[in-house]
């Protein structure tokens, strides 16, 4: 089998559409793969909920508990480990990464960000694109490297930018898309695996 690790912090909504996508397109019998765990460094992350209602391992590492970023995501790596994964997606995952983190899963570590990079790497994507008079919007399925936000683009999709948007309309529009996108990138990696 081909596990899927997925890392979050919050609601979760990717990871539910990567959970959705392989139970109805039957990722087992068509790649081999499965989603093995869903991780997560917030106890009362959202998603956890849907995770275990859908029967997946969950695991939460709290980053407080640690010391510094390196003891953090050394531990992290631990933990994803143990469930052999051939793909590990970030998906709303809030922690920047050490390089040796990268480097540890590089070639099978996969994020999402709601943006047409390479433009606007970082926090609050919506509002700087609505500020910068942005027609268009999007978000971005990139391999990790060790830069912020920067790695080979896998796939993007595009919406408007509406006169009345403002970030949170923006946001929820992207999204959308988002749970299209993300799906259908790890389906082609796992392709590939
Ligand atoms: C998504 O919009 C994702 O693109 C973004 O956080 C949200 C998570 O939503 N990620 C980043 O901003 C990464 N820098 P979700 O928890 O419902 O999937």
């Amino acid at each position: 089998m081909k596990n899927i690790v997925i890392l979050i912090s919050g609601g979760g909504s990717n990871m539910a559409a990567i959970v959705k996508a392989a139970q109805q397109q039957d990722w087992a019998h068509r790649y081999g793969a499965r989603v093995a765990a869903v991780v997560s460094n917030k106890a009362d992350a959202k998603g956890l909920v849907f995770a275990r209602e859908h029967g997946i391992a969950t695991e939460v590492l709290d980053h407080k508990k640690f010391d510094s970023r390196e003891a953090f995501d050394a531990k992290l790596a631990q933990v994803i480990d143990q469930h052999n994964p051939a793909v590990v997606v970030l998906a709303g995952f809030m922690r920047i990464l050490t390089p040796g983190f990268v480097q540890h899963f590089e070639g099978r570590l996969v994020n999402i960000h709601p943006s047409l990079l390479p433009a606007f790497t970082g926090l609050h994507t919506h509002q700087r694109a609505i500020d910068a008079g942005c027609k268009f919007a999007g978000c971005t399925v990139h391999g990790v490297t060790a830069k912020l936000d920067v790695g080979p683009i896998l796939d993007q999709a595009v919406v408007p930018v509406l006169p009345e948007d403002t970030a949170d309309t923006l946001a929820a529009r992207v999204l959308t898309q988002e749970h299209v996108i993300y799906p259908r990138a790890v389906a082609a990696l796992l392709q590939k695996a």
